[in-house]
């Protein structure tokens, strides 16, 4: 089965609606450019890549629904849906590339606004295709960066950063997948992810729908699975990366980097160059988003904990380079202090 979550379909992007996965698998028409807004914000679709490609379709669908031959009146347009987009989600870089890719092609383009419109789609849609292509690779480059013995591998991976996180690869499960197809994976274990469950809900659908061996943990277990001894290497995706390559990525990310250290097993953080922020020098600038606290208060209707109990949600936690073995691009792997050497 492919899994296809953020799509072009002719006049309008089909998403998967990660909400309601793995219970239902729904499919949502995304018409308007301020719905793709608040598919984003409600994380009907997320992961870093997969929210670059959806804010890229936002841009071609604002460009489609404005009625004007006034190219300057469709630029502007263009740019309010992506101040709105901007407004959605702070930490992954991802989607403030693709808006910017997206709003440059505007902007340099020469022709009529029909011309742009298609121009936008285009580009959009070829945004899309190098997007999997770059997770395949990737998923070569980390094949290729394991630990050679055993033969059959255990991974552990955290959230998700699959086929639904991109656009049907995969970062980091991505090379769990390579893995997979070159017969090198016994098994890989799923943290579950809380508060969200990515782990539990997404990265477990796509495990099961792919005949790949996993075994799900809840986030409590990982220390004591590597204490037994049972885990080879732990490969996680990433939101924002700094030049020097502290990591952002889903919160617990973090304190599974630490546990690997203490217990020598290669840490590997799996994202594409456009996750790298070549602005930013080190790890502490990363806006980190704090979400909803109803999110930690309960699971679907079900209440965890007590009303009036103060909560704290971060949705994103900073993991310091010097806990990361190796960073797997599109480009290769590369120890967190020669990153630089890709900066464009
Ligand atoms: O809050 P989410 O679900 O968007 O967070 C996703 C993650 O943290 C992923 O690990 C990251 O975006 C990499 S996805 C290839």
């Amino acid at each position: 089965m492919t899994i296809l979550p953020v799509v072009w379909a002719y006049d309008h992007v089909r998403l998967i609606d990660q909400n309601r996965l793995p219970l239902e698998l729904t499919y949502v028409e995304i018409r308007r450019a301020l719905d793709m807004v608040m598919a984003i914000q409600t994380m009907m679709v997320r992961g870093a890549p997969a929210i670059g490609i959806a804010a890229a379709f936002a841009i071609a669908l604002a460009a489609q629904e404005v009625d004007t031959d006034d190219r300057q009146a469709f630029l502007e347009h263009l740019e309010s849906v992506a101040d709105a987009l901007r407004q959605t989600r702070p930490t992954a870089i991802n989607l403030f590339w693709a808006i910017d890719y997206m709003l440059n092609t505007a902007r340099q383009t020469i022709g009529s606004v029909t011309f742009l419109k298609e121009k936008l789609v285009e580009t959009a849609q070829g945004l899309a295709i190098d997007e999997y292509n770059t997770c395949v690779r990737i998923g070569e480059h980390g094949l290729a960066c394991l630990p050679l013995e055993p033969q059959r591998l255990t991974l552990m991976t955290y959230c998700n950063a699959g086929a639904l996180a991109t656009v049907g690869y995969g970062t980091a499960l991505g090379v769990v997948r390579a893995a997979h197809a070159a017969q090198r994976l016994l098994q890989v274990y799923v943290c579950e992810t809380r508060p969200r469950l990515q782990g539990a809900r997404l990265t477990a659908w796509e495990c099961v729908q792919e005949g790949i061996p996993a075994t799900l943990i809840t986030d409590n277990m990982a220390g004591y699975c590597m204490a037994k001894g049972l885990i080879n290497a732990v490969v996680v995706g990433a939101d924002r990366i700094a030049r020097n390559g502290d990591t952002a990525n889903k919160i617990g990310t973090y304190s599974l980097a630490v546990l690997a250290h203490v217990h020598q097993i290669p840490f590997y953080v799996a994202a594409p160059l456009s996750s790298v922020d070549w602005t930013l020098a080190d790890g502490s600038q990363i806006p980190i988003e704090e979400r909803d606290i109803e999110e930690v208060y309960r699971i679907g209707d079900q209440w965890l904990t007590v009303p009036g109990i103060e909560v704290f949600n971060p949705a994103f936690d900073v993991t310091p380079a010097c806990y990361i073995t190796g960073i797997i691009t599109e480009r290769g792997v590369l120890s967190p202090d020669q990153l630089y050497q890709l900066q464009p």
